[in-house]
């Protein structure tokens, strides 16, 4: 079996002050990586900073004796990002390997979802993905290679009650994957989403005691050290982990109905007993990209 090893790669894992960002970054230092560990610092809902997360961690890198800076950006502001990627740069020269990790929470139900929580949350998931992976994507586009991770949740592939903003904003990754996967494809760049389920700060209070004791983070790093390495040729690909147990979540296409010759403007009526049909999921498809959707549309028109 080859070695997964990161000698001579510079990662930047964002929010890796403490849970499964803090574990990501000590995996990858372990087998060579260079860390920028970023981590603006605050309480689990956002409030706050301070940069005793971030140093706890690249002390606990160097002794390992492996290299780390750390960073205290906020991933939310163009700023912070633009900071994130300058601290990769300055230290190490390059940045190879970026994992979008960092997050907050702030759960409500959608009736009393005000405002101010709505921005924090898709600030920190969505905006901050973007702020950070832009900057990066850049340097990694002009030397050719680049691994991408981001962080969903099954809040928002599923569904989960008191999580509006957090489930926009994880889903929201899935499309900005869906596009950066195809513009880095030239350029070696590889963007893959993890799902992951572990105990943290962040689930101490939604999962029970027992199921936490069992959810340990150190069963989802390995999935991301795959994801960020030279072997790991997929892209866009989203990957459910937790306890050892990995699989694959898509949006994918059922077979469908179709109710016209193409001339012939189909009723609500023939829509409603239809109904079962237009949404079956049996053989479903997968598109890679919309285009190919739209082949499949255009077989309509033959
Ligand atoms: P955590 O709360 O232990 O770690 C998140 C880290 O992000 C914290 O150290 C925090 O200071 C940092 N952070 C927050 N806002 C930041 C900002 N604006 N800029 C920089 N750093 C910031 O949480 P956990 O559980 O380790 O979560 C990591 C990621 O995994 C998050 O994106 C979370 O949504 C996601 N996730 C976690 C699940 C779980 O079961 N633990 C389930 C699904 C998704």
């Amino acid at each position: 079996m080859a070695k997964i090893d990161f000698t001579g790669r510079v990662a930047i894992v964002t929010g890796a002050g403490t849970g499964l960002g803090r574990l990501h970054a000590m995996e990858l230092a372990k087998r060579g990586a260079k860390l920028v560990i970023n981590d603006l610092g605050g309480t689990r809902d956002g409030v706050g900073s301070g940069d005793a997360a971030a140093n706890k961690v690249v002390d606990e890198i160097k002794a390992m004796g492996c290299q780390a800076v750390p960073n205290y950006d906020n991933v939310a502001t163009v700023r912070g990002g633009g900071g994130i990627v300058k601290s990769a740069i300055d230290a190490f020269g390059k940045v190879d390997i970026l994992v979008n990790n960092a997050g907050i929470l702030r759960d409500k139900t959608f009736n009393k979802m005000e405002e101010e929580n709505w921005d924090a949350v898709v600030g920190v998931h969505l905006r901050g993905a973007y702020c950070v992976t832009r900057p990066a994507f850049k340097k990694m586009k002009e030397q050719g290679y680049g691994r991408i991770v981001m962080t969903t949740s099954g809040a928002g592939l599923f569904g989960n009650f008191g999580q509006s903003n957090y489930a926009a904003a994880k889903m929201g990754l899935i499309g900005l994957t869906n596009v950066i996967k195809l513009e880095g494809a030239k350029y070696n760049i590889k963007v893959n989403v993890l799902a992951p389920v572990a105990a943290s700060r962040l689930t101490e209070d939604v999962l029970s005691p027992q199921f936490f004791e069992k959810l340990k983070p150190d069963f989802v790093t390995p999935m991301v050290l795959y994801m960020c390495s030279e072997q790991c040729q997929d892209s866009g690909m989203i990957i459910n982990a937790a306890l050892g147990y990995f699989s694959r979540s898509a949006v994918v296409t059922g077979p469908g109905a179709k109710l016209s010759d193409g001339k012939k403007i189909p009723t609500p009526e023939e829509i409603m007993d239809s109904w079962a049909k237009i949404t079956s999921l049996e053989n479903p498809k997968y598109f890679n990209q919309m285009n190919e959707m739209f082949g499949e549309l255009g077989t309509l028109l033959a």
